[in-house]
């Protein structure tokens, strides 16, 4: 016999169970859930205030390096010699390193080896204007992230890492982004916690945020103690996060509250 108490949980879980169901199909991107005029905001170039750091980055590409070289001398004036589908299908594998590599770390990896640049600190300003500015160039192209080659282990402790329960709360990313997405949560509706709107413009704060950085909010918010920006943790986790919205279309920049 089930006791009225078990009963009732049942019932309470009932609703979330069939939730789940709908939504393991159906990927949302974060702007779904965003109201008409943010939406409108983020689609028109002229009003998203996210363009400024597109921009800046346009600026950082075009910038001598200490070689005299440019981005722009092998990528082409604007990026426009990318491949846009390359771009969308980060963190690619890294033979050389042997292990998965994030845009930024590209990024990083040509100013160094090509331009002769001092590497950036991961995720600061310059290098997350550049990253919007080669993400703002794909914007459109389907996230593609191969997770079935070599990086397949990152991928699984990322993985890992996303259903892991931490911090006081003991709460996993899974909880809020899979089992209560849709619902609100602190006057905020909870997104599935997507990466293709990345990096993007905050409304809140009037800032751009990267990914490591809404991450590390993330992470406070359960009262967790963050891991380092840049560090294997966040790569692996963002590697699943990518990887996970395969399908998706690149946003980038994004606009949030
Ligand atoms: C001397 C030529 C050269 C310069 C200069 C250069 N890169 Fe690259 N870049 C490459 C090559 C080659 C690859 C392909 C790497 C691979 O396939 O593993 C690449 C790959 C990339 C990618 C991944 C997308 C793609 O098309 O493969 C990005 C993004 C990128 N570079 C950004 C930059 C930025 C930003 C700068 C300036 C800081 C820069 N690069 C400077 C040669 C260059
Ligand atoms: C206590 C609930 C909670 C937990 C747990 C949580 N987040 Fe979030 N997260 C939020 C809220 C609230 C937002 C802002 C609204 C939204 O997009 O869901 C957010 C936003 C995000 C976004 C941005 C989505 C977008 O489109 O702008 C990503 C990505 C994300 N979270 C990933 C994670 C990951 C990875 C973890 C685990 C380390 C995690 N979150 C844990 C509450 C949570």
């Amino acid at each position: 016999m089930i006791s009225h108490k078990q009963y009732l949980i049942f019932i309470f879980l009932l609703p979330i169970l069939f939730f789940n169901s709908i939504s393991a199909r159906e990927l949302k991107s974060g702007s779904e859930y965003l109201t008409p005029a943010t939406r409108e905001m983020q689609n028109d170039d002229f009003a998203n205030p996210g363009m400024t750091a597109v921009e800046e980055g346009r600026v950082e590409f075009h910038r001598a390096g200490v070689n005299d070289k440019t981005c722009a001398t092998c990528h082409g004036e604007n990026g426009s010699k990318f491949n846009l589908k390359k771009i969308a299908s980060y963190p690619i594998y890294n033979k050389e390193y042997e292990k998965p590599f994030t845009l930024q770390e590209q990024v990083n990896f040509c100013g160094e080896e090509y331009l002769d640049n001092v590497p950036y600190v991961y995720d600061c300003t310059d290098l997350v204007e550049i990253e919007a500015f080669v993400r703002y160039l794909a914007r459109g192209e389907k996230v593609n992230v191969d997770i079935t080659g070599p990086l397949k282990p990152f991928y699984e402790k990322g993985k890992k890492l996303y259903n892991t329960r931490f911090g006081q709360m003991n709460m996993a990313c899974a909880v809020c982004h899979d089992q209560f997405a849709g619902q609100r949560l602190r006057g905020q509706v909870l997104s599935q916690g997507h990466s293709n709107g990345f990096p993007l413009y905050r409304l809140g704060s009037g800032k751009m945020t990267s990914l490591h950085g809404r991450l590390e909010e993330c992470f406070r918010s359960f009262r967790a103690e963050p891991f380092d920006k840049g560090s294997d943790e966040l790569i692996n986790l963002e590697l699943y996060l990518h990887s996970r919205g395969n399908g998706l279309s690149i946003e980038t920049p994004a606009v949030r509250y």
